[in-house]
């Protein structure tokens, strides 16, 4: 079991395709986020997470310690 991040990496029929982001090599960037985070933290292509208007999307689920608490910078400061 992976304890650091998870990062979710939407690859679907936006995120995932050339039609809006002609620029971007989607599988590139899959391959740089892997080489740079695995395996201290989990990246993992999704389905859709339904937020195509802002595409190329990203979810970041911190890393917990264990007891539960959530690791990571809190939004204060
Ligand atoms: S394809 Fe990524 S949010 Fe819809």
């Amino acid at each position: 079991m992976v304890d650091g991040c998870t990062v979710t990496v939407c690859r679907d029929c936006c995120c995932g395709s050339r039609t809006k982001h002609p620029a971007v090599d989607h599988d590139a960037q899959l391959d740089g986020l892997r080489a740079a985070l695995e395996p201290v933290h989990r990246v993992r292509p999704s389905l859709c997470l339904d937020v195509c208007s802002q595409s190329n999307v990203m979810v970041v689920q911190p890393a917990r310690r264990p007891g539960g608490a959530v690791r990571g910078r809190s939004g204060s400061g």
